[in-house]
C-alpha cells in the first residue's frame, strides 16, 4: 500500500557546524555537504564537512577536557544528574527531534517518537545511573600488603557510528562514556549527522563542560579515519560494516588501540511448528522489516519447519503485502524510503541475485513510486544456503525463507554463517526453546518474541559481528580501564 508523500511543517534545522570545545565552527577547509531527505530525494541542509585539520582540533580539546577539565574530577553522582539534566532536555524537544530523525533517516516518525528516543532516554539514564557505581575490589594477596583496584575512565573515546539508528546510536556511544568519566570525538554518518548534533546542542545547554563532547560531520575516509589515527584518542567505538571495521583494526594496530566492534549480521529467526504461529508471524515481520530492514539484527533468514512451511509463508507474504509504504511523516506508515541511493541500488542488486540464482520472489521485489528510495516488503522463498541473498547482509526489506526438517540439521545452517549477531526461536517447547539457544552461535538469542531490547541487556557479535559489547555493565567495560595499587602495610622501618 503506498501513501503520498506529502509537505509537512519542517523541525527547525539548527545545528550544522561542528561542534568543537563548545564551540560551532565551519571546517577548516571551509567544505560542506548535502544531507539528503531520503523520501523525496531533496537537500536537507548544508553541513559543515570535517576532516583531519577539524578532527585535529578536537582531540585537542577532547585531550585538553581530560586531562586537566573538570569532567573525569567532578563527583560521581554529578555526572549522572548531568546526564539526567540532558535526557531531561531530550524530552523537552521529543517530538522536534522525532521529525528531524525521521527527515534525514526517512524513518516513520512514529518508530523515532516512539521506539528509537524512548530507547535512547532509557540507555542515557541507565548509565547515569551507573556514573558513581563504578568502583574496583579490595584483593587479599599474599603478603603484608594491602591491594586494591581503580576502574579509572580509558580516556578520549573515538566514536563512529551510522545512519540507521542516529539517535540511538549516540546514547548507546555517549551513555557508558559519560558515565565512565570519558570525553570524546563522535562523527555521525554523513546520511544523518542532524540528530547528533541537535544532541551535541541539548548536551552543552544541560551543563556537560565544554569538551567533553564534540561532534565533527563528516565522510569516513577523510573524518574517521582521522579519528582512528589519531594518537590522542585512546579508544575506538565504531558501528557499521564489516568492511569498515577490518580498515579501522589495520589502522588502529600501529598505536594498539582499544576497538570495540558492532557489525552486521544475517540472522536466523526460526519457526518450530509447534509455535504460537500468530506471534510468529508477526515476529517474522518485526524481524526483518523494522527500520525499512536496516537492522544489523535483522531476522533476515527465517527458518520454517516442513509441517507448517507452505501456510506459515503464505500469512507472512499476505501480511507483506499489507504492509504501509510511503510518507514517513504519515502516522499510519509502517515503511519509509531507505536511507540513499547507495543502499537502494544495493539491495535492488540483491533483489535481482535472488532471482537470477532461482529463488522465488513471492511477493514485491520492486521499487515504490518514482521518487524516493521507498522498496517494496520483499519475500523470498526457495531459498539455498549457497545463494547470495542466502549468505550476504542485504540491509533492507528483503526476507529470505528456509525449509527444514529436522533439530540436527536446522542447528548447523543457521550457524553456517560468518555473522552471529542475534537469532530467534520460536516454539511451545521449553527444552527445545532453551537447548537451540544455547547452541545458536549468536550474541542474543530470543525466544517467542524480536527486538527486545533494553539498557540493562548486553548486545554484541560471536564471530565476525564484532566483538565487545554495548549497553548492560558489560558495555562499561570498554570505556574503563582497571588499575591495581598495592600498599606495603610495613611500618616505616620497620622492614
Ligand atoms: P560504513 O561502515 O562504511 O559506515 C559506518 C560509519 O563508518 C559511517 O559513519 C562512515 O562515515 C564511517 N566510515 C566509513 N569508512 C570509514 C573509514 N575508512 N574509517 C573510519 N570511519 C569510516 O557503512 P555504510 O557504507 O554506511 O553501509 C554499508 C553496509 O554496512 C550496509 O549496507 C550494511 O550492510 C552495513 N551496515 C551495518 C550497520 C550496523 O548497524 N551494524 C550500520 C550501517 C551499515
Ligand atoms: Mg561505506
Amino acid at each position: 500500500m503506498v501513501t503520498a508523500t506529502s509537505a509537512r511543517p519542517r523541525p527547525r534545522i539548527r545545528q550544522t557546524q561542528l561542534f568543537i570545545g563548545g564551540q560551532w565552527v565551519p571546517a577548516r577547509s571551509g567544505k560542506t555537504f548535502v544531507t539528503v531527505n531520503p523520501a523525496t530525494e531533496e537537500p536537507i541542509a548544508d553541513v559543515a564537512e570535517g576532516d583531519a585539520a577539524d578532527v585535529e582540533a578536537a582531540v585537542r580539546a577532547a585531550r585538553e577536557a581530560f586531562d586537566n577539565g573538570p569532567w573525569p574530577r567532578l563527583d560521581a553522582r554529578a555526572r549522572g544528574r548531568l546526564i539526567h539534566r540532558l535526557c531531561d532536555l531530550i524530552e523537552e524537544e521529543i517530538d522536534e527531534l522525532a521529525a528531524l530523525e525521521s527527515l534525514d533517516n526517512g524513518k516513520p516518525v512514529s518508530d523515532a517518537r516512539l521506539g528509537d528516543i524512548p530507547l535512547a532516554l532509557d540507555c542515557l539514564r541507565y548509565y547515569a545511573g551507573w556514573a558513581d557505581k563504578i568502583h574496583g575490589q579490595t584483593i587479599p594477596i599474599n603478603g603484608n600488603y594491602f591491594c586494591y583496584t581503580r576502574r579509572e575512565p580509558v580516556g578520549v573515546a573515538g566514536q563512529i557510528i551510522p545512519w540507521n539508528f542516529p539517535i540511538l546510536m549516540v546514547a548507546w556511544k555517549w551513555g557508558p562514556a559519560l558515565a565512565a568519566g570519558c570525553t570524546i570525538v563522535m562523527k555521525p554518518a554523513e546520511q544523518t549527522p542532524l540528530t547528533c548534533l541537535r544532541l551535541a546542542r541539548l548536551a552543552q545547554k544541560a551543563g556537560i563542560p565544554d569538551g567533553v563532547i564534540n561532534v565533527v560531520p563528516g565522510f569516513g575516509p577523510t573524518a574517521g579515519a582521522a579519528i582512528v589515527k589519531h594518537p590522542g584518542i585512546d579508544k575506538v567505538a565504531f558501528t557499521g560494516s564489516g568492511e569498515t571495521a577490518q580498515i579501522i583494526m589495520k589502522q588502529a594496530a600501529d598505536q594498539l588501540k582499544r576497538l570495540t566492534f558492532e557489525l552486521g549480521g544475517k540472522s536466523p529467526n526460526i519457526v518450530f511448528a509447534d509455535a504460537d504461529l500468530d506471534a510468529a508471524a508477526v515476529g517474522a515481520h518485526v524481524g526483518i522489516y523494522l527500520n525499512q530492514g536496516q537492522c544489523c539484527c535483522a531476522g533476515s533468514r527465517l527458518f520454517v519447519e516442513d509441517s507448517i512451511h507452505d501456510a506459515f509463508v503464505e500469512r507472512v507474504v499476505a501480511g507483506s503485502r499489507k504492509r504501509r509504504v510511503g510518507d514517513p511523516f504519515d502516522p499510519a506508515t509502517e515503511q519509509g524510503p531507505q536511507v540513499d541511493k547507495a543502499q537502494f541500488d544495493k539491495i535492488m542488486g540483491y533483489i535481482e541475485a535472488g532471482k537470477r540464482e532461482g529463488a522465488t520472489c513471492a511477493t514485491g521485489g520492486k521499487r515504490v513510486g518514482e521518487r524516493g528510495f521507498f522498496i517494496e516488503p520483499t519475500v523470498f522463498t526457495g531459498v539455498t544456503d549457497g545463494m547470495s541473498i542466502a549468505r550476504d547482509e542485504i540491509f533492507g526489506p528483503v526476507l529470505s525463507v528456509f525449509r527444514f526438517a529436522d533439530v540436527e540439521e536446522l542447528v548447523r545452517r543457521a550457524n553456517a554463517t560468518s555473522f552471529g549477531l542475534a537469532a530467534a526461536v520460536w516454539t511451545r517447547d521449553v527444552a527445545r526453546a532453551h537447548d537451540v539457544a544455547r547452541r545458536l552461535r549468536a550474541g542474543t538469542v530470543w525466544v517467542n518474541c524480536y527486538d527486545v531490547f533494553d539498557a540493562a541487556a548486553p548486545f554484541g557479535g560471536f564471530k565476525q559481528s564484532g566483538f565487545g559489547r554495548e549497553l548492560g555493565e558489560r558495555g562499561l567495560e570498554p570505556y574503563l580501564e582497571t588499575k591495581t595499587v598495592t600498599v606495603s602495610l610495613a611500618p616505616p622501618g620497620g622492614r
